[in-house]
């Protein structure tokens, strides 16, 4: 077991940007579409293959997951996998399954091994066993599943035990996608119908992906959520996945380019409308955002976005509990992008972002506060006070890569340079970052 933290002891100083960062090419692949397409291919009929799989340090844990169920997988994330599933089903791992820093892999695997019926102990880094399973522990065991974990199921380590599961519909405590894939993934084992109801919308990627690799999935409006329904048991077929560029590592992109005036054109990113709020609440902050050249990969939507400073500057947001999921990743960052707004950003209802990789309000409010911006917590969000003048100092990730990244991308707009502690722990999603913070700058402006 894993007691540091991502990036612990690494300490990374970002000057202030001399001249405005511009991108213009593609970012890794989506990790919480990587993290699916592995667990589908261990799950399906014969041999897939995986183009563009996320390179960081999360699927990596997904990927030596399948292979303890059982899958060959050949190849690297760069260059291309080939994923051959075990023969006569996912087999019961030999060892503790270790998911790193991954709560996407702890949540989904559970519902793997839930739905699959094998005995195996799953465990991840010291961030990671602090989070809660309770939420997808108590679902699966409403359709029949034993799982028994650390604090009465609520942490891992967790031993799920091999048990029948029932066809049948649960109602989700919190919106969570890794909540709603977990039971979805254990329905395929199932004989008959099982629906999982999501209290407000969650990014559906395990629902397009399925229907793409032929598993019908039925959603319908239910509350201010959804029900969505799968029918067991049922195979995905191989497929010759492709993986769209991640709208999260992007995000850190554009921000680099609003806060020095510059611009970032992102291809082949992944514009799942799920994972777009980020783009909304930048136009309601003064960006120009354009999304071009739509294409569908696998039932994803696929697009050139561009992103460059308005004529007035940027200015502050409200953003209330409502979609709050679609932007649930990108609040850290959204943080820091306040930090150089006009007036007041408040967040609210987003309480989720205290069972993150950190409790990321208290960690982006307290390197605000280290660097001189004024910034405070509510219970389930933050409020930010800009335009403030950024100075040079010292924050700590907290082992968390978007808290890092967050913090690299405002030192950018910083009086002198800001130190990162824990700035390796960009490696978790997005492992090229710090090369292209630098690398990025002064680079010629693109087309218009
Ligand atoms: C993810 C869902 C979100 C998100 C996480 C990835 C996924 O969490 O924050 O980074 O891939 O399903 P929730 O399950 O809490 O919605």
């Amino acid at each position: 077991m894993r007691d540091v933290l991502p990036g612990q002891g690494s300490v990374r100083a970002v000057a202030p940007a001399r001249s405005p960062f511009r991108f213009d090419g593609r970012v890794p692949g989506d990790k919480s579409i990587s993290h699916r397409v592995a667990l589908l291919s261990l799950l399906a009929e014969g041999e897939s293959t995986v183009a563009g799989y996320a390179p960081g340090a999360d699927c990596a844990s997904t990927l030596a997951a399948v292979r303890a169920l059982g899958a060959r997988v050949e190849g690297t994330p760069g260059e291309g996998l080939r994923i051959l599933p075990p023969a006569g089903g996912v087999r019961e791992p030999e060892d503790v399954v270790d998911a790193g820093n991954s709560g996407t892999l702890a949540r989904l695997a559970v519902g793997v091994l839930a739905g699959a019926g094998r005995y195996a102990v799953l465990t991840g880094d010291a961030s990671l066993r602090g989070r809660p399973m309770g939420r997808v522990v108590r679902p699966l065991t409403v359709l029949g599943a034993r799982i028994a974990g650390r604090e009465g199921g609520e942490r891992l380590p967790v031993t799920v035990l091999p048990a029948p599961l029932r066809a049948g519909e649960v109602t989700l405590e919190v919106a969570s996608a890794q909540v709603k894939s977990a039971v979805l993934l254990a329905g395929l084992f199932v004989a008959g119908e099982t629906a999982v109801v999501e209290p407000a919308p969650t990014r559906d990627h395990t629902e397009r992906l399925l229907r793409a690799a032929g598993v019908p999935v039925s959603v319908e409006a239910a509350g201010a959520g959804r029900r969505v329904r799968v029918r067991g048991p049922a195979r995905p077929r191989a497929m010759a996945w492709r993986v769209p560029g991640d709208a999260s590592s992007a995000a850190f992109l554009f921000a680099a380019a609003l806060l020095t005036g510059g611009a970032a054109r992102v291809r082949d990113l992944g514009v799942n409308p799920g994972r777009t709020a980020f783009l909304d609440a930048l136009r309601a902050m003064g960006a120009e955002v354009a999304v071009e050249g739509w294409e569908e990969w696998q039932g994803e939507p696929v697009a050139t976005v561009t992103v460059r400073p308005g004529g007035e500057g940027l200015k502050g947001a409200r953003i209330g509990p409502e979609g709050i999921a679609a932007l649930i990743d990108e609040l850290p960052l959204l943080a820091a992008l306040a930090a150089a707004a006009r007036g007041r950003t408040e967040v609210r209802g987003a309480g989720e972002l205290r069972h993150k990789e950190s409790d990321r309000i208290a960690a982006m409010v307290e390197g605000l506060a280290a660097l001189g911006v004024r910034a405070g917590e509510y219970p389930d969000g933050f409020w930010v006070e800009g335009p403030a003048t950024v100075r040079g100092g010292r924050v700590d990730a907290r082992g968390d890569h978007r808290v890092a990244m967050a913090f690299g991308v405002l030192a950018l707009a910083a009086e002198a340079p800001v130190e990162v502690a824990g700035a390796a722990a960009a490696d978790v999603s997005f492992p090229a970052f710090w090369e292209v913070l630098e690398g990025a700058r002064g680079l010629p402006p693109l087309d218009a």
